[in-house]
């Protein structure tokens, strides 16, 4: 076996992480990398098992590069957590997961995991690390099978809560994706006009280029780069600024997007928390409770609403409206299938919102990002028909966290329309609180 080209890789590998920072930086690390690989070329001896854990796995464990295994999931994969000091104590154990098959090694699961890759774009820096990872751990596998005080420790069974089936899955990097498309991109309605660069030039030109945080159909990138910019806050997820700008907590040149403890708030809120819980270490504990895996999908439609004529009272006040179906019998249904919340504004005493439409049937986070991004169709969230457009006031502002956040409104009224309608607000659907009065009064007159 030779073992001097795969450490040299990794010099090299070490190299280009360096290469970003100063050239004296990167004298002093070509140096290192010069006085590795002597010292690995002078030992070129070593065979047994033992001293190939050192020589090989050890430099890969103490490296500050993530495992390959990050590129698909976000917690407990880290190979670092596998592997310790002690070779026959990280054998043992990997038996005991069933990761290592010691009558066909070839077969083993790890060398299974660390074979997979994801199908495209995948990360050139963890492709190399992959290779090394693989080809380092298949050899040291290889050669413990051959040697019996490998042989003869017994497996160690973990009581591993990182290894529960449903964290494995809760954290994998696909699911994390597919969550946060159904929490926040299926919104991001409302944010694209100036933070997607296909659409924000003149933002651009007058506010830098910090405008850009949307990469158009690609919500994974898009949750990496709100990470990395931190504009998702992962130790204080409720003071990330993708939640603070559009509540207008803290000054935002877009103004404010939606109220605290609307349900959008309420949405984006589970979602950052759940996110900073996936990828901190300290994150779930056994007995947490994970997200369902059977959703219904919201999405923000342009079916624009705009009540007018509301009463002087009520300006500033946070309205909520929710569309009932109004079936055969004249009696509207029980769930509603359309959603929207803002503030009355107090000078035209008007509301207008665009609706948050919800697809009648749920579905598996399991179908992933490329089902999850398809927005839901307003014709099928919305088909065509009489509905009723209930009415309910709420406690405005953020005064009572755990208050506001239980108040379920108090409905003050419905107003009939025909649904759906064009999309856009050119114009919006128009509906005036007053025929509603009207309607009312009529209805008492024929009794
Ligand atoms: C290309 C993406 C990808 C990479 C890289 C990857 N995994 Fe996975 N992993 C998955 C997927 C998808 C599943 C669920 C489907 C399955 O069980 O095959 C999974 C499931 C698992 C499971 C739970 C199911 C089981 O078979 O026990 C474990 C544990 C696991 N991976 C560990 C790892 C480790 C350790 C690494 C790194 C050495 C790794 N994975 C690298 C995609 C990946
Ligand atoms: C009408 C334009 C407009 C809309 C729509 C808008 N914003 Fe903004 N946003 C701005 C402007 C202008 C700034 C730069 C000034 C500032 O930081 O407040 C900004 C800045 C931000 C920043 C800070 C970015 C950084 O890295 O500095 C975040 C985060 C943000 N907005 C979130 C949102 C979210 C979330 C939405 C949608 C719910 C949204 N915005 C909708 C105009 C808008």
């Amino acid at each position: 076996m030779v073992i001097g080209p795969q450490l040299q890789l990794d010099s090299a590998h070490l190299l280009g992480r360096f290469a970003s920072l100063s050239i004296w930086h990167l004298r002093t690390s070509i140096l290192m990398a010069m006085a590795l690989s002597l010292i690995v070329n002078s030992s070129l001896t070593a065979q047994d098992s033992d001293e190939i854990y050192q020589r090989r796995i050890l430099p890969l464990l103490q490296s500050n590069e993530k495992s390959s295994c990050s590129e698909c999931h976000f917690r407990g994969m880290d190979l670092k957590e596998y592997f310790g000091n002690d070779p026959l104590v990280t054998f043992a154990t990997l038996r005991g997961l069933g990761w290592v098959d010691i009558e066909n090694p070839e077969d083993s699961k790890l060398l299974g995991f660390l074979q997979k890759q994801p199908d495209k774009d995948s990360d050139k820096l963890l492709e190399k690390v992959r290779k090394s990872e693989y080809e380092s751990i298949r050899l040291w596998i290889e050669t413990s099978i051959r040697e019996k005080k490998y042989l003869e420790a017994s497996p160690i069974v973990p009581d591993d809560l990182r290894l529960s089936k449903d964290l494995v899955l809760h954290t994998r990097r696909d699911q994390v994706e597919t969550r946060f498309v159904d929490a926040i991109w299926s919104q991001l309605g409302r944010c694209v006009n100036c933070h997607s660069p296909d659409r924000n030039a003149k933002q651009v030109s007058e506010h830098g280029e910090q405008m850009t945080w949307i990469l158009p159909s690609d919500p994974g990138a898009t949750l990496r780069l709100l990470v990395d910019r931190k504009i998702i806050n992962i130790d204080n997820p409720a003071d990330s600024l993708l939640r603070t700008k559009p509540l207008e907590l803290v000054e935002h040149g877009g103004g404010p997007k939606f109220l605290v403890h609307s349900n959008t708030d309420q949405q984006w809120l589970a979602f950052l928390v759940d996110y900073s819980k996936t990828v901190r270490q300290e994150g779930y504990k056994v007995g947490d409770q994970l997200s369902a895996v059977d959703k219904q999908r919201s999405w923000l439609s342009e079916l624009q609403v705009r009540v007018v004529d509301l009463p002087k009272e009520w300006a500033g006040k946070h309205m909520e409206v929710r569309l009932h179906r109004v079936s055969e019998n004249g009696e509207s249904e029980k769930h509603f299938v359309a959603q929207g919340e803002s503030s009355i504004n107090p000078k035209d005493l008007l509301w207008q919102n665009a609706l948050i439409i919800y697809s009648p049937k749920p579905m598996s986070l399991r179908a992933g990002v490329s089902e999850w991004i398809k927005p839901v169709a307003t014709s099928v969230a919305v088909p065509n028909g009489v509905y009723v457009l209930r009415v309910y006031l709420r406690e405005s502002g953020n005064t009572n966290a755990e208050k506001d956040s239980q108040d379920k409104g108090t409905w003050v009224g419905d107003l009939k329309v025909n649904a759906p309608w064009p999309p856009g607000y050119q114009p919006p659907k128009i509906v005036s609180w007053k025929d509603r009065l009207k309607e009312v009064k009529a209805a008492v007159k024929r009794k």
